[in-house]
């Protein structure tokens, strides 16, 4: 068995602080505009008990908080359960989507933004959110919309599955796809439930920081730029500035994000 190397363990570690704290700069403006539509899917806290898997800095299980829920926060990844601040979300656990350290039952709601992309087998998720889900209990997730809808995400998305040959790309274009999620909950055995829109605006310095910021707070789109040979990297650089230029005015651009909630019933 090769001994760990504490320098590369050092590396990564701090590599992976620094993509927590760019996703938080980067995404966490967009992505907190869809926490007002999430907690209403999930309805009146009252002392109930919710979940926010793959929580990130937390902040919608602050919302749901807010909203009167108890409520745990739950991450595999010490370095993203981080505010600006440094500070983890209150009730924070490092812990696996897929294995909660949940009983049976516990909880009366489930959320999950922006966790879709990141996890392979989605009837597993599924399965284990319905298994920690009391009867009647809601599952609540929200995740991009596609490239059309969603430019911010999907233009560099879209751009960069030209260049690279990733699953990870593929499962994160198929999961834009609200009906492609609907129907792992309904396979686990969730009724049908309601889907909302939420849209904003980005507003960035010039196409250029668009391209190097997401790729700099996105592990999916990193991981895929650097998959590509140096002449290719170049070229989907290239290509995305030609596309990006039809939202910029006098440099700056303005860009749709956009997400859907998914909600439905245990
Ligand atoms: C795109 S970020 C979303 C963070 C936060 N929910 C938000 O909306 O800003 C995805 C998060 O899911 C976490 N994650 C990915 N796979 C996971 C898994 N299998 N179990 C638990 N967390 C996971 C990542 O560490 C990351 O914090």
């Amino acid at each position: 068995v090769p001994r760990a190397d504490p320098a590369l363990a050092e590396f990564r570690l701090r590599m992976s602080v620094r993509q927590a704290a760019a996703y938080r700069d980067v995404f966490g403006p967009v992505t907190g505009a869809v926490l007002p539509a999430m907690v209403g899917a999930a309805g009146p806290g009252a002392g109930r008990w919710a979940l926010d898997v793959g929580c990130g800095t937390g902040a919608l299980a602050a919302a749901l908080s807010g909203a009167g829920y108890r409520c745990l926060a739950l991450d595999r990844s010490a370095a993203m359960m981080r505010d600006p601040h440094g500070v983890p979300p209150p009730h924070g656990v490092v812990a696996d989507a897929l294995a909660l350290p949940v009983a049976p039952t516990a909880a009366d709601v489930v959320c999950a933004a922006f966790l879709v992309p990141h996890v392979d087998d989605l009837g597993a998720l599924a399965a284990e959110f319905r298994r920690v889900l009391r009867p009647g209990g809601r599952v609540v997730l929200a995740n991009w919309c596609g490239p059309e809808d969603s430019p911010f995400n999907g233009l560099p998305l879209r751009v960069l599955r030209r260049y690279a040959r990733s699953a990870g790309l593929d499962r994160a274009l198929i999961r834009t796809d609200p009906a492609h999620l609907a129907q792992h909950l309904t396979v686990a055995g969730f009724t049908a439930g309601t889907v909302e829109l939420v849209r904003t605006t980005v507003v960035l310095a010039s196409p250029e920081s668009w391209w190097d910021r997401l790729l700099a707070a996105s592990s999916g789109l990193a991981a895929a730029l650097h998959s590509c040979p140096a002449p290719d990297r170049e070229a989907a650089r290239r290509e995305f500035l030609a596309a990006a230029a039809r939202y910029a005015n006098q440099g700056a651009v303005s860009v749709t994000a956009a997400a859907y909630v998914l909600s439905a019933s245990n």
